[in-house]
């Protein structure tokens, strides 16, 4: 007899549950331990190297690597947290959005200790997840606010009316902000991911080609496109190619991601022009972008808008931005889930 939704009713109202946080979406397996809004320990298992000679994330291999690492992230973050199942007052898991094989093995691991320890399971979406990163940085922010998740899988923009509220106001109608950055990694010969990597070339180039064919306006609807500007800059690359040119690498990088980090910025700018909250996150591992921080700074001060960021390690996918997600919908009693809890990778 499964009594976990029953205990999470007694959790509700309660600021400092113990919750077991279970990453797997893509290509890192993560685990953390929270109490309230305090992280307590971090693990996380990237597998970027095994993913780096195909110059890219395979989905199988991905699920396979989840399912060796899932069980050693849990006893680690228990380890550095000097704790036990038996401390854990709830384990909350991903579900969406993210690889459907690679989610399964996560929403798997969090059903079977959620089973055997007879404790609440909280479902929880990764990409609001992402925003919540940010309370482990800045425990003492207040919504509402307007984020902005830029990711490998996602480019959102968001009102966030409280910590369990998030309305979609934008975002790309096509590649997401870091597949962009990844794909022009992979078509300069950069090892995998691009992002991390163009960020340091762009450091040492000049940004002076423009990749923009004419000058750009914010959609009112707040949708923006990355694909474009790949395909401008795939037609540059082509072009010196086939004339036996050597590539400006670093030239390249520089001038992509201005191009990228301008289009991302016009957007925000329109959607902070119908907010006069005065806060704004830049959450997802795009984030962690040197140029993208520069630039939100400086919207900020152009906006008389506060920016704030997750640290580094917050940026990028762990587990304990989802244990800080779950927390806030634990304490109001919301997302408790079912031992029946399925993955859904197109979760918005
Ligand atoms: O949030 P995340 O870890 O995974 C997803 O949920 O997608 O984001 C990974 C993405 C990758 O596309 C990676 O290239 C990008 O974040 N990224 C960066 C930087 N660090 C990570 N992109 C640009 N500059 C960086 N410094
Ligand atoms: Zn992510």
């Amino acid at each position: 007899m499964y009594n976990g939704k029953l205990k999470a009713r007694a959790l509700v109202g309660r600021s400092d549950a113990v919750i077991l946080g279970i990453e797997s979406s893509c290509d890192e397996t993560a685990a953390a331990v929270v109490r309230g809004k305090d992280i307590l320990s971090m693990s996380v298992d990237s597998q970027i190297p095994i993913h780096r000679r195909f110059g890219g994330v395979v989905p199988e291999v991905a699920s396979r690597n989840h399912t060796l690492a899932a069980v050693a992230v849990v006893d680690d973050a228990l380890e550095k947290a000097g704790m036990t199942l038996k401390d854990i007052d709830a384990v909350a898991v991903t579900y969406g959005a993210g690889l459907l094989g690679a989610l399964l093995v996560g929403v798997s691991t969090a059903k079977a200790i959620a089973y055997a320890c007879d404790l609440p399971l909280i479902k929880v979406n990764h990409i609001q997840g992402h925003i919540c990163g940010v309370f482990g940085t800045h425990p003492d922010l207040q919504p509402p606010f307007n984020a902005v998740v830029a990711s490998g899988g996602h480019t959102l923009i968001y009102d966030v009316k409280d910590t369990t509220r998030y309305e979609v106001l934008g975002g790309t109608t096509d590649d997401a902000i870091g597949e962009a950055f990844d794909k022009v990694g992979r078509l300069l010969g950069l090892p995998y991911p691009g992002g991390p990597e163009i960020d340091r070339r762009a450091a040492a180039g000049t940004p002076s080609i423009n990749f923009f064919k004419k000058e750009r306006h914010a959609d009112k609807d707040l949708k923006l496109s990355f694909s474009g500007l790949k395909t401008a800059v795939v037609n540059y690359v082509h072009t010196l190619v086939q004339r036996g040119e050597s590539l400006p690498v670093n030239d390249i990088c520089a001038s992509f991601q201005k191009c990228a980090v301008e289009l991302l910025v016009l957007t925000a700018e329109e959607a902070l022009k119908r907010f006069d909250y005065g806060k704004l996150v830049l959450a997802g591992g795009v984030a962690a972008n040197s140029s993208l921080r520069r630039e939100f700074q400086s919207l900020g001060e152009r906006m008389n808008c506060k920016v704030y960021y997750p640290s580094l390690a917050l940026c990028t996918d762990n587990a304990a931005m989802i244990a800080l997600r779950a927390h806030f919908a634990l304490e109001k009693g919301e997302d408790i889930a079912d031992l029946d809890l399925n993955a859904d990778s197109g979760l918005i």
